[in-house]
């Protein structure tokens, strides 16, 4: 995907841009802009001075009134491919990729620093020795450890952080409806749009581009093939339009393991959270701390199912999951045709709606059952075949019986209703004794442990 960007980091006005696949196009880039407005002298309106040299606090990434009017003369344009130089920067360091960040956008840029072990990204920034930006979101919610935290690296630095707020008026709807723990309820998409995702926007609205602490190991559900540097597919940047932001990920590609050696190293501060066992760090009453060999992003709105564990911010990661489901051409991610059925081994069996419904009724069931509550098109689904199939082939013969029902389309309201169906796939364990299912509550679904929740509960 292409994007133009000026090399003097003045933004470029645009009234129109048109977006082919791989290609963003936008107006009449790189020459003078007729505008219906005085002429300006012919200084460049929006050259400011880098905010870490001189920090003040009101400064704010947001453009100000001056900053939406277009510069008179745009200088040099270049059009840069980003698909391409992702391609390019795949095996190149965080430091080299977060210096090619700040080299072509300067002051158009941002990090986005959430509070936590993303600070890597403060330092490769200041390691580079360019000027570089920092911005919070500032939800009301964090832990006091991370608002310690942000002005410790403030000092650290000698930066000021561009903290982002919510709307005071939403924020105040929001609660005086709904409560101040309503995502607990009815899930948290909806507080987090207002303290989160639209802060958000108003931040990238007066960037060109900006720069994440987002890893492929961070979940593996959604954050698996993150890139080093993308054109943002949600969020637009100054110019407007999809396709006008781009998104760095430096350290898309290193391992939380990685990132922990380079903190350590290079004895950078960071949120006394990880002491206590945190290792994702969101707001206080949607992270709590792992239990080792826990995945990170179980500590993240842990009420929740894995597929919702996006929280807006991010949200281009997540895949429409019934892309296969509608055609494409597109093949299951264990390679099958879409709309091929899952699990299809002799030694899973394939329950009906009288089947699972018998399985429910019986007190003293023969045999203690494991049932995957599934759907075709789901791509977690997808993904825990191989391991599910393993499972089955282990307990064959143990008098552990393995199922599957088939729980979208019709049968979805009863297996919400009895069945405990939150999303796809949800795993029970109906015991030989006792009438009601228990449901796993990992993301975990490993053979491994699949097989450790089986043992627990025999
Ligand atoms: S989230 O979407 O689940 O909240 P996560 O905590 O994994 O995101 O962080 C991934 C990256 O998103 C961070 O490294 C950071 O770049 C950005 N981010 C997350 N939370 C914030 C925040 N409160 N302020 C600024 N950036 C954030
Ligand atoms: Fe609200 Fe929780 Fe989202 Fe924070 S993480 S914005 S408290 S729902």
């Amino acid at each position: 995907m292409a994007f133009a960007v000026s090399s003097s980091s003045a933004a470029i006005h645009t009234s129109s841009f048109e977006q082919t696949k791989g290609t963003v196009n936008f107006g009449q880039i790189g020459s003078f802009q007729p505008f219906d407005r005085p002429v300006l002298p012919s200084r460049r309106r929006w050259a400011v001075k880098p905010l870490n040299a001189e920090p003040k606090r009101n400064d704010s990434i947001v453009p100000s009134a001056t900053n939406l009017i277009a510069p008179d003369v745009v200088e040099k344009v270049e059009v840069e491919d980003f698909e391409e130089l992702a391609k390019e920067l795949e095996n190149a360091s965080p430091l080299q990729v977060m210096d090619k960040a700040l080299e072509k956008f300067g002051n158009d840029i941002a990090i986005a620093f959430s509070g936590a072990e993303d600070v890597a990204l403060i330092e490769y920034a200041h390691l580079t020795g360019r000027p570089y930006r920092v911005f919070s979101l500032d939800t009301g919610r964090l832990n006091p450890e991370t608002y310690k935290f942000f002005d410790e690296v403030e000092k650290h630095y000698g930066i000021r952080i561009e903290y982002m707020f919510p709307d005071a008026v939403e924020v105040q709807d929001l609660v005086r409806t709904k409560g101040l723990f309503s995502f607990y309820e009815d899930g948290h998409q909806e507080c987090c749009r207002v303290r989160k995702v639209r802060p958000l926007r108003r931040a990238l609205k007066g960037l060109h581009a900006w720069i994440t602490g987002q890893r492929k190991d961070q979940s593996p559900g959604t954050r698996s093939e993150v890139p080093v540097v993308q054109v943002d597919p949600v969020f637009e940047g100054l110019n407007g339009g999809v396709g006008s932001l781009v998104k760095w990920n430096p350290v898309a590609n290193v391992k939380g393991n990685d990132i922990w050696n380079f903190l350590r190293a290079m004895d950078v501060p960071v949120n006394s959270l990880h002491a206590k066992g945190y290792i994702s760090i969101g707001c206080e009453p949607c992270t709590r701390p792992v239990l080792p060999g826990q995945h990170e992003r179980e500590g993240r709105w842990w009420w929740e199912d894995a597929k919702a564990k996006e929280c807006g911010l991010h949200k281009g990661n997540i895949k429409e999951e019934n892309l296969n489901r509608h055609g494409n051409g597109a093949v299951h991610a264990n390679g099958t045709a879409p709309d091929a059925d899952l699990f299809t081994t002799a030694n899973v069996v394939n329950l009906s709606r009288p089947g699972i419904e018998n399985l429910l009724k019986l007190e003293n069931r023969k045999e203690a059952w494991v049932v995957v509550l599934y759907a075709p098109w789901c791509r977690f689904c997808q993904a825990m075949e191989g391991s599910y199939v393993e499972l089955a082939e282990k307990l064959a013969g143990s008098g552990i019986k393995v199922a599957k029902f088939r729980a979208d389309g019709d049968e979805k309201a009863f297996a919400q209703q009895e069945l405990q169906l939150g999303s796809f796939p949800t795993i029970l364990f109906f015991p030989k004794h006792s009438p009601r299912p228990i449901k796993y509550p990992s993301e975990k679904r490993d053979v491994d442990s699949l097989m450790a929740f089986v043992n627990a509960l025999l």
